[in-house]
């Protein structure tokens, strides 16, 4: 198939396309081209999530407004159907990879997933199809991770035997859809040929700007924007810190800072998490390994934001100073409000930094189904409550039952979620981080 045919089937909607990988990214990506009107297969390692897509019904627990519908609407009309079994893409034309790109102990990319996944790929790959990478990746991955493994095992040539671009996501979770309709996106193509067929492809589903780049600016593009979001909250985080320490406090601070023009000063809070900002960092970091560059700030903010779980320990601590054999109720599991992600979590590393002091975390989170069920009776025989994941149901507590239910009235804030004079009313000691003002 030459690129002009590609280009064609693409805008006439005759194209069949595949998404690898039907996680957070890959599934809402498959099911909007579905309902554009493309027959999609989706494919994924999990037979599990494979059986509950092809039920119509979505995997994704959290509050994702739209997508259930979607999903139920697109297998229903048979435009999307989900598959362990790499032989169905024979005939696909355009295949989208979204598969989990985590870092190892080193902060290094290892790409177990990604290699598997084009590896099972070209034993199928169509002759003259699109390959396109969503997946976030270390800068020069594309070239020499990726072109490699489908060159070899496919036996063909880029450009000629096959098409290859990066188009990273800018999704998250809570917004999915949202995000993927209204964010703009830049289209990384190995020719401006495969651009163009690439612009075609996401002008169906992305209603903003989709910029055309190499493959180097493309994946730049992604790991530092996110880089740039933990870099700006460690900031934040830093600033909470010398804020407690000089008896002020940091929402006040950063309100009035933000009246100066550009000083966009972000949220400090409990930790980030996901399967974005505490890896994406380290993904650009290790672009240069090797290379003369000493990259310093990167791995200052990871230290700075992969600290605030024990921050939020030593707060609570400042209350109760021995908690061994203390039962602290934790306020949130996923990393994001509304959200079932619980990748990466900031509530982890509070548990285990909880634990080797000899305490015991009692964990609530109505989008967690392990952890899910009445807060009030969790709340029985814990002594204090610290608050992790800014929940939208967490915003209206009963703070009078809660305090009825705890041993020690004390209630840490790591989202700035309530106001003081209200708990305080309740006659729970608030610990606000961030804050030590009187
Ligand atoms: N989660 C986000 O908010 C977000 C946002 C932007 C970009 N990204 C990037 O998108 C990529 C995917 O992230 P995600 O959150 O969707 O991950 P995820 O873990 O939710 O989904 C990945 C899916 O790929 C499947 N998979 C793994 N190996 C496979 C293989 N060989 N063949 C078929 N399927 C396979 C997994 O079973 C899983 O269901 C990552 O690179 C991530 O950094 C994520």
């Amino acid at each position: 198939m030459s690129q002009i045919e590609l280009q064609k089937k693409i805008e006439d909607h005759s194209a069949r396309l595949a998404v690898i990988g039907l996680g957070y990214v890959g599934l809402p990506v498959a099911a909007l081209f579905a309902q554009r009107g493309f027959n999609v297969t989706g494919v994924d390692v999990k037979a599990e999530r494979v059986d509950r897509i092809n039920q119509g019904i979505s995997p994704i627990e959290g509050d994702e407004p739209g997508l259930s519908e979607l999903i139920a609407g697109v297998v229903k009309s048979c435009k999307l159907h989900a598959t362990t079994d790499y032989d169905e893409l024979k005939d696909v034309d355009v295949v989208l990879v979204d598969v989990e790109t985590p870092v190892n102990h080193a902060h290094i990319p290892e790409y177990e997933a990604l290699r598997a996944a084009l590896k099972s790929l070209s034993a199928v790959l169509k002759e003259g199809a699109l390959v396109v990478i969503e997946s976030t990746i270390m800068p020069g991955t594309m070239q020499n991770v990726v072109l490699p493994i489908l060159e070899k095992n496919t036996e063909r040539k880029v450009g000629q035997g096959f098409y290859l671009g990066n188009c990273p996501e800018r999704v998250m979770p809570g917004k999915l859809l949202k995000n993927l309709n209204s964010m703009s996106r830049v289209v990384g193509g190995d020719s401006p040929d495969t651009a163009a067929a690439m612009r075609a492809l996401y002008g169906n589903i992305v209603a903003a700007d989709l910029d055309t780049a190499d493959w180097i600016t493309a994946e730049l593009v992604k790991t530092v924007e996110n880089t740039y979001r933990d870099v700006q909250i460690a900031f934040a985080n830093e600033t909470a810190m010398i804020c407690e320490a000089l008896g002020a406090d940091v929402w006040r601070v950063r309100e009035l800072v933000r009246k100066s023009p550009g000083r966009e000063m972000l949220l400090p809070g409990a930790g980030v998490g996901g399967h974005c900002i505490p890896k994406d960092p380290w993904l650009l970091a290790s672009s240069v390994k090797g290379l003369d560059v000493r990259v310093r700030l990167i791995p200052a903010a990871r230290d700075i934001n992969s600290f605030m779980p024990s921050h939020m320990l030593d707060l609570l601590k400042g209350r109760i100073k021995d908690l061994n054999g203390k039962r602290i109720l934790l306020l949130g599991y996923a990393y994001l409000e509304d959200s079932d992600d619980t990748r990466d979590a900031p509530s982890q590393y509070f548990i285990k930094a909880l634990e080797a002091e000899g305490g015991q975390a009692v964990v609530h989170d109505p989008y967690v189904a392990e952890f899910a069920g009445d807060l009030y009776e969790k709340a029985k025989d814990c002594d204090a409550a610290v608050l992790i994941t800014a929940h939208s149901q967490y915003k209206s507590l009963d703070f009078a039952k809660l305090k009825a239910a705890l041993k020690t009235p004390v209630l840490v804030d790591g989202r700035n979620l309530w106001d003081k004079m209200e708990v305080s009313k309740a006659g729970l000691d608030l610990v606000r981080l961030g804050d030590f003002s009187m």
